[in-house]
């Protein structure tokens, strides 16, 4: 099996869309689902484009209620391309299938180069055998440009063959079920610009309340002379080839398509823009050799290997999904990361606060990439005060589901498919969002020492976030203690307490504890920006001495509520009642989704101690246990070890991974514990998008938080990798089943940092040529790394070993270190 390669054979029309979401090309401009050219939406096939930050607004009436809805604009198809033998049948893998005409079927994700293929040999209806090959991309060379080569042989006939390629804006926003009663008619269609003969295709649309233009353009070409024939209608342009075809004499068709929006730089008009770009571009392989190259440079930046082929298979199929999502070419384009990526319409594309779970990666490796996601929250900070404002708070409340403009974009209502009852829907009340956002940019600071970022952009979010918690906390007298009331945490399974009618919970532990940590972030931010810079900021933001003192007064005193010896999930989680989950398990067999079966059985889970994801266990992949402890110890609180342990112990059995974020959590801090049952989950957390393992989640869209995450973990938790105060703190904990791991890394501008794990040895390199020497931390040593120099210590079953032996080894000359 190879690291570097996705293969299926045969053709599956039940597992079509799962394979659609997971062969996505997309260079972080766009992105198209792996559908076959010649399928169009009718329930097996779902061939979405979707262009980051394309959004587009209509009115709905949902589950009785006016409302309205963004959706990320499933955008026309370039792909269309289908061929016949002249007096016989368009191409149609599903017909011939079903008349068992399809001889054979393969498709194959090229992970490395970025190329999709698919071969196949069909029969017509004549008995006439056809032999095909294609491969895509969508280049990460040219963010405008993908391309389509097909190629035919006709095995066992001679005579004329047509061929149809197109671009079809008769597109609607339909691929997922549930929403498919909203509207989702979001392009307004034009009559196409007809070019006349061997001229690209244009077809221009336009999305209806965001007004975005997209222009695409296709440059069709034969090996062998053809007839061409403009097949125009509304909102679809298309062209019909007329060629000869001998007896095994293969003839290729090349599409070249580029896409061009009213949103992108440098650019007049999107349709001239786009016929530009087509007519100057290469043919196919001149462009995949562009393409290929700026992968090769991309997977350089990516190096990150575990011994295990079928694990690095998939960890490389998440790092391919990450960047094909958001990638250099976003950098510009103002855009967040969708939790689905763009890869199909579940969340409507909305961004979420799963980028906790994403930049980590990123800003290891891309750290720009990770900058240009905290600039989308940045300008968007005026969309969260006017929310803070409307709510009557000071500072940012950024929205639970964000969108174009920062608006909240969370949905009132949502459907139980189980039940098929719509009901309220609280979670915009997941306050915490914010947080993550002001968390995500002291980590991003402490990484890079980007300290430009920081006093511009960054410390602006964290002191708003700040400000609104700050405000939202409540001074109780009685106890001299502040709270936070009517916000939800992280498991959506609560949304209030039983019996009580307004929504909300009060001092979710996540959220208290963690709004304490980001206020004291806030004001270190604070202090560490130049004197002028400082003053300047406070004077902005109109922060005085009094609203600091308040600052440090909600830091000192926030309640964090407990029971039983462990943090408690929320204030009043003690009575609930405590779940039986053997029951359910027997009856249901899948109970991730406890949320809808009790619906339908007419109960809540808001009734019991079950949680749908990691909650309170939360803080333990935020927080370092130091800076946990350092929080509590700060508020008076229990803190400590035990703690930890207990806490963790009581709420991993009350949990049911309703989200893959969850399980992604939970191996992480049991890989701290229990390094064998970490890894299972680890392994579980892996396969969830491969496998489908939500049955049917992964057609409707990746999980970009679980697919990072997981990438993740292997650096920052099995590597022990940390960025905090200067240095970067290492803290192996290589799980029994890897015996080496070996990651190249970016830290704080220097490139070239090889690292490798094994069960007995650590060793950290430092590439010759690296501009100066960097500094780690490794249990009570503070070592000094020189470049060309690298320097080891000895691991016993991959943990720190007491009474390592350092040694620094001379790498010499052009010598490096760097991962296979
Ligand atoms: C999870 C959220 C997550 C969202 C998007 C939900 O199912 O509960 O935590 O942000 O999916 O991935």
């Amino acid at each position: 099996m190879s690291r570097w390669v996705l293969a299926y054979d045969g053709y599956d029309p039940e597992t079509e869309g799962l394979r659609e979401a997971l062969c996505t090309l997309g260079n972080g401009c766009f992105a198209t689902r792996g559908a076959g050219p010649e399928s169009t939406a009718d329930g097996v096939h779902y061939p979405g484009t979707y262009i980051a930050g394309c959004y587009d607004r209509l009115p709905a009436e949902i589950g009785g209620r006016r409302t309205d809805n963004a959706d990320l604009v499933n955008m026309p198809n370039w792909l269309p391309l289908t061929f016949r033998a002249d007096d016989g049948e368009w191409f149609d893998a599903d017909a011939a299938h079903r008349e068992d005409r399809l001889l054979s079927y393969r498709q194959e994700l090229d992970l490395r180069r970025g190329v999709l293929t698919r071969l196949v040999r069909v029969r017509d209806r004549a008995g006439r055998t056809f032999r095909l090959a294609q491969r895509r991309i969508v280049s990460m060379d040219d963010p405008h440009l993908a391309a389509l080569e097909t190629t035919i042989v006709a095995e066992d006939w001679s005579g004329p063959l047509r061929i149809r390629s197109a671009l079809d804006g008769r597109v609607v926003n339909a691929g997922v079920e549930r929403y498919r009663n909203l509207p989702g008619d979001h392009l307004t269609r034009a009559e196409p610009t007809s070019q006349g003969g061997p001229e690209p295709l244009l077809l221009r649309a336009s999305t209806v309340s965001s007004q975005i233009r997209i222009a695409m353009a296709a440059r069709t070409r034969t090996t062998v002379p053809a007839h061409r024939t403009d097949v125009a209608d509304r909102g679809w342009a298309g062209q019909d080839l007329a060629v000869d075809v001998q007896e095994n004499a293969p003839v290729t068709v090349e599409k070249v398509v580029a896409v061009f929006t009213s949103r992108d730089r440098a650019v007049e008009e999107c349709g001239e823009a786009a016929l530009a770009a087509v007519t100057g571009a290469g043919g196919f392989d001149a462009l995949l050799g562009a393409h290929t190259l700026a992968w090769t440079r991309l997977w350089r930046r990516c190096q990150l290997s575990v011994d295990q082929v079928e694990v690095q298979r998939v960890l490389n199929l998440h790092i391919f999904h990450l960047l094909q999502t958001v990638s250099e070419h976003s950098v510009d384009l103002d855009v967040g990361v969708p939790a689905r990526g763009l890869h199909g319409e579940a969340y409507r594309g909305h961004v979420f606060w799963d980028e906790l779970f994403i930049l980590p990666f990123l800003t290891l490796r891309f750290p720009e990439i990770a900058r240009a996601l905290l600039m989308y929250r940045w300008r968007r900070l005026p969309a969260a005060r006017r929310a803070a404002a409307a709510a009557g708070h000071r500072g940012a409340m950024y929205p639970w589901q964000s969108a174009a403009d920062g608006r909240e974009e969370t949905q009132r209502v949502h459907l139980n498919p189980r039940s098929g009852r719509w009901l309220p829907d609280h979670t915009h009340l997941q306050r915490h969002v914010g947080l993550a956002i002001a968390h995500n940019v002291w980590r991003f600071y402490e990484a890079t020492g980007d300290a430009e970022f920081l006093a511009e952009y960054g410390a602006e979010i964290m002191l708003e976030v700040a400000r609104f918690f700050a405000d939202l906390a409540d001074y109780d007298r009685s106890t001299d203690r502040y709270r936070i009331r009517g916000v939800m945490g992280p498991d959506e399974y609560h949304d209030a307490l039983p019996g009580r009618d307004t929504p909300g919970l009060d001092d979710n532990a996540y959220t208290n504890v963690l709004a304490v940590w980001v206020i004291r972030r806030a004001l270190d931010a604070l202090a560490l920006l130049p004197e002028d810079r400082r003053t300047e900021l406070s004077e902005r933001l109109a922060l005085t001495r009094e609203e600091i003192t308040r600052f440090e007064d909600v830091a000192a005193k926030t309640h964090v509520p407990f029971h039983d010896g462990v943090i408690s999930q929320f204030d009043g989680y003690a009575d609930l009642e405590e779940f039986d989950w053997d029951r359910y398990r027997e009856r249901y067999g899948d109970i991730r989704r406890l949320d809808r079966i009790l619906e339908a059985e007419g109960e809540t889970p808001n009734r019991y101690k079950a949680s749908k994801q990691a909650d309170v266990l939360m803080l333990f992949y935020v927080l370092s246990p130091d800076e946990l402890d350092d929080v509590l110890r700060h508020l008076g609180y229990d803190h400590g070890p035990a703690l930890a342990a207990r806490t963790i112990a009581y709420y991993l059995p009350r949990t049911c991974d309703g989200s893959t974020l969850s399980s992604l959590v939970h191996a992480w801090i049991l890989a701290h514990t229990d390094g064998d049952e970490a890894w299972e989950i680890f392994l579980d957390t892996l396969r969830s998008d491969l496998t489908d393992a939500q049955h049917g989640t992964t057609p409707e869209g990746v999980h970009l938080g679980a697919m990072a995450g997981t990438v993740d973990l292997v650096q920052r938790c099995y590597a022990g990798i940390s960025t905090h105060g200067g240095t970067l703190h290492l803290a192996p904990r290589l799980p029994p089943a890897v015996g080496e791991l070996r990651l190249g890394l970016r830290y704080r501008g220097h490139w070239g940092i090889d690292l490798t794990c094994r069960q007995d040895l650590i060793r950290v390199a430092l590439r010759p040529g690296a501009a100066s020497p960097i500094h780690i931390t490794y249990g009570a040593e503070d070592i000094e790394i020189q470049p060309g120099t690298s320097w080891q210590s000895p691991l016993r079953d991959g943990r720190p070993a007491a009474g390592g032996r350092l040694t620094e080894t001379d790498l010499g000359p052009g010598r490096t270190e760097r991962p296979g």
